[in-house]
């Protein structure tokens, strides 16, 4: 047994989360993707089988308010909130990310006024993002700047509308100074959309505590819910009432079985919705959001943090050197909850990895992405995972 095995198997014994792993569906597989597609909670498939038999089956229209289908949106919501540091009453959970990109994007410009007529944009952002922001520029009459998340500040000035910005980079991990970068896009006068897809239920966000304007964030990763799962919007509460959805429908209306020709918004966090929800997905992401109970986001990130730590130093054991260079940041106040590592012939490279129980996976051109997902990711898995890196690279 190597001394990193031995310490592997420490660490698990020593690990808080341990038990949590219980409450998924695994196998022997070292599954390292939970940052694309988390895996299945094992109370979801019963849960599900309710929603469809009883709820839909049986009770048919009934459950739109006897089984809660009608509230769901903005009761879900309330169980995210926590988990990014809000309060409830702020985060609506509907449609997929790339669509409360544009509706959140598009508040904050008409939320600025006149005068300001420049969108910033993270330019090494997930592509949905820069495409959204584009069009949404070329609707609002704003010109689009992309630009490097630490070049951002120095852009900032009185004709910018809104900045749209990663927490943590798709691709290399970084986690970048969401405190800071708000503060310097309020001292601007502007608006800031944060998109909280790879850092919500891996790391603290704290939404309220930075005075974040608007955010938004998919529940298929960090959070569990399944393939497609709905996303979700945040409005801060005191800029609800100035919320100009650029996509009115008839479930954010103040009264949506008024059936009335003239708009007029909700209050509150359902001004975010649009239309009917996609109940299935969205009861499924219900309860999988149950596996927090009693985790605190600051024990995931601690565990988080030892993951990463420990496959860095378990690669650099293992892998030849040369072979791969990691793109994720050391410092801690830098690192999201995956490791990225440059490596020639990546493609390939993963299909094996894969082959061989280890499933990360590969984003173009030459980057193997590891995402670490302390629900139930163990310290053993990561030596592993490593190990069998360095076996097939040497
Ligand atoms: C950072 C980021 N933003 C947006 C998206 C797209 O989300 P959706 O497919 O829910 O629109 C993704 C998907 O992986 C993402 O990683």
């Amino acid at each position: 047994m190597s001394d990193l095995t031995g310490r592997a198997k420490e660490l698990d014994a020593a690990d808080e989360l341990a038990a949590k792993r219980a409450e998924f569906v695994l196998d022997d597989v070292v599954y390292l993707d939970g940052n694309s597609l988390g895996a299945l909670p094992a109370n979801v498939p019963d849960r599900v089988a309710d929603v469809v038999g009883r709820q839909w089956g049986a009770l048919r229209i009934r459950s739109w308010e006897e089984s809660g289908w009608w509230t769901a949106p903005e009761r879900i919501g309330d169980r995210i909130a926590p988990l990014v540091g809000a309060a409830p009453g702020q985060i609506v959970v509907g449609d997929s990310t790339s669509v409360n990109v544009f509706k959140a994007l598009v508040a904050a410009v008409r939320m600025a006024g006149e005068g300001r007529d420049e969108i910033v944009v993270d330019a090494t952002t997930f592509p949905t993002d820069g495409y959204i922001a584009e069009s949404a520029a070329r609707m609002t009459g704003c010109r689009l700047r992309p630009v490097v998340p630490s070049e951002v500040a120095s852009v900032l000035g009185d004709r910018t509308a809104a900045v749209l910005l990663n927490h943590v980079d798709y691709r290399t991990g970084r986690l970048h100074d969401l405190p800071a970068l708000t503060a310097a896009v309020h001292a601007a006068g502007a608006y800031v959309v944060w998109d909280l897809c790879h850092s919500a239920g891996a790391l603290p966000v704290g939404l309220d505590e930075h005075g974040v304007d608007l955010a938004v964030g998919c529940t298929y990763k960090y959070l569990n819910g399944g393939p497609g799962s709905p996303a979700y919007l945040y409005v801060r509460s005191d800029l609800q009432p100035r919320f100009d959805s650029p996509l009115p429908g008839w479930n954010s209306h103040a009264e949506p079985f008024g059936m009335r020709p003239e708009y007029e918004p909700a209050p509150g966090a359902p001004r975010g919705r649009v239309g009917t929800p996609d109940i299935l997905s969205m009861l499924a992401l219900e309860a999988a959001l149950e596996v927090w109970d009693g985790v605190s986001v600051e024990s995931v990130r601690a565990k988080s943090l030892a993951l990463t730590d420990f496959f860095l130093e378990c690669v650099e054991r293992y892998v030849p050197e040369g072979a791969v260079e990691s793109l994720t940041p050391v410092a801690h106040e830098e690192r999201g909850s995956q490791v990225a590592l440059r490596c020639q012939g990546a493609d390939a490279v993963m299909k094996r990895l894969v082959e061989r129980g280890v499933v990360g996976d590969y984003r173009a051109p030459d980057v193997l992405r590891f995402g670490f997902t302390p629900l139930y990711v163990g310290f053993a898995d990561v030596e592993r995972a490593a190990r069998v890196l360095g076996e097939l690279l040497s």
